[in-house]
C-alpha cells in the first residue's frame, strides 16, 4: 500500500520525538511491504520563522493532499513570556484544526503493566485504567468572541457551542461507547453554563438513538475528582474543548509519564495524529525526550487512517517490550540507566525487523 503522510515536526522536541516516529513507521513499512511517502511541511515557531505564520497555506495544501498527518508538538518560551507578540506558534495549531475540520480529539488513557509502579497514583487505584476522551476540537471557549474592554482594563473570552457541533462530536462518543463497553460520559458544568445545558440536552435527545449505551451526566468539577480516585471506573467521556483540554492532561498522569499517552483528531477532511505532550522546550535538541507517545500515536495512525491493524499491533507490541525490559528515557528511570530518544527509536527498529 502506499502511504502519503504529512509529516509536521513542529517544535522543541517535536523533531527529535517525530524523528523516532518516522524511523519505526519506515521499519513497519518494509516488513509489510508499503511504502511511505513522507510529505515534509512547517508549523509553530518553526513556521513564523521561516515564513512569518504558525501554519502557512503550502502547509495546509501539503495536508489537504495527504491520507493522514503526523504532528509532533508546537510553541516555543520566546512567545509565552511576551503577551504582545502579534502572531504565536498557538495559533497555527488552532487554525490547523479548524481548517481541517478536526472536530473530534480522541485521547486514551490507559496503563502500561510493566509502569504501574512509576505512576503517583495508587496502583490499586489505576490498575485496568483504560479511557477515553472525545474532546471538541474547534469550538467552545478558544474560537468564542474575545476581546479586551474599558481600555485594556477588562478582558472577555466567550464559549459559544451550536447544536450541530455538540451532535457530530456526541454522535462519534456514542459510536465509540457501542464499540466498547456501552458506557458514555457527558462532561460538563450544567448547574452553571449555559453552553453546558446545550450539551446535556443535545446529549439527551441522542441517546433514544443508541438504546445500549448508559450515559451519565457529571459535573467536569465532579470528574476532575473522580479522575484520580476511580479512573478505572471511566470509559468513554465527552466534553468541550477546554474542559477536555484540562482533564486528558490531568488523566495522562495515570499512566506514569505524559512522554506515553498519543491522540489523534478526526473530523471532516482528513486526520491528524500527534502526542499529547507539548514542545517542552527545556528538553529540546537534548536526544532525552520520550518518543513513545509520538510512536504509538503512529499506531493509532496506522489502524484509524489505513485500517493496517497487523501493523499497529506490532508497533504497540515492541513498545511493550521495551518498557518491560527498561528500555526507558530520562522521565521514566527513576534514576536508573536511562536511554537517549534516538537509541529508543533504533531499538525499536531492530525489534520490529
Ligand atoms: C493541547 C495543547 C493545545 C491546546 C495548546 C498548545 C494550544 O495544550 O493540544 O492540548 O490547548 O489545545
Ligand atoms: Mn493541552
Amino acid at each position: 500500500m502506499k502511504l502519503n503522510i504529512a509529516l509536521l515536526p513542529g517544535d522543541g522536541i517535536g523533531p527529535e520525538v517525530i524523528e523516532q516516529a518516522v524511523k519505526v513507521s519506515n521499519a513497519i513499512a518494509k516488513k509489510f511491504n508499503h511504502s511511505i511517502n513522507w510529505m515534509h511541511a512547517l508549523t509553530g515557531a518553526a513556521a513564523i520563522d521561516a515564513v512569518g505564520e504558525p501554519y502557512p497555506k503550502e502547509t495546509h495544501e501539503i495536508c489537504l493532499k495527504a491520507d493522514a498527518i503526523l504532528f509532533g508538538a508546537i510553541g516555543h518560551p520566546r512567545f509565552d513570556n511576551d503577551p504582545s507578540a502579534k502572531v504565536r506558534p498557538e495559533q497555527g495549531l488552532l487554525k490547523m484544526r479548524k481548517d481541517l475540520g478536526l472536530f473530534a480529539n480522541v485521547r486514551p488513557t490507559f496503563t502500561f503493566p510493566s509502569l504501574i509502579d512509576k505512576s503517583p497514583l495508587k496502583k490499586e487505584r489505576i490498575e485496568g485504567t483504560n479511557l477515553i476522551f472525545l474532546r471538541e476540537l474547534t469550538g467552545g471557549i478558544y474560537f468564542g468572541k474575545r476581546g479586551r474592554l474599558d481600555n485594556g482594563n477588562t478582558a472577555f473570552d466567550t464559549c459559544t457551542y451550536t447544536r450541530k457541533e455538540i451532535k457530530r462530536l456526541a454522535i462519534k462518543g456514542f459510536e465509540l461507547a457501542m464499540k466498547r463497553s456501552n458506557r458514555l460520559c457527558c462532561v460538563d458544568k450544567a448547574n452553571v453554563l449555559e453552553s453546558s445545558r446545550l450539551w446535556r440536552e443535545t446529549v439527551q435527545s441522542l441517546e433514544k438513538d443508541y438504546p445500549s449505551v448508559k450515559v451519565s451526566y457529571e459535573f467536569v468539577d465532579a470528574v476532575a475528582m473522580r479522575l484520580v480516585q476511580w479512573p478505572n471506573s471511566y470509559d468513554v467521556l465527552i466534553t468541550e474543548n477546554l474542559f477536555g483540554d484540562i482533564l486528558t492532561d490531568e488523566a495522562s498522569v495515570i499512566s506514569g509519564s505524559m512522554g506515553l499517552m498519543p491522540s489523534a483528531s478526526v473530523g471532516l477532511k482528513t486526520s491528524l495524529y500527534e502526542p499529547i505532550h507539548g514542545s517542552y522546550p527545556q528538553a529540546a535538541g537534548k536526544n532525552i525526550a520520550n518518543p513513545l507517545a509520538t510512536i504509538l500515536s503512529a499506531a493509532m495512525m496506522f489502524e484509524d487512517a489505513f485500517n493496517l491493524q497487523k501493523e499497529a499491533d506490532l508497533i504497540r507490541s515492541v513498545v511493550n517490550s521495551s518498557l518491560k525490559q527498561s528500555i526507558v528515557s530520562e522521565d521514566l528511570a527513576d534514576g536508573n540507566k536511562s536511554y537517549k530518544t534516538s537509541e529508543i527509536g533504533d531499538w525499536l527498529v531492530k525489534e520490529i525487523i
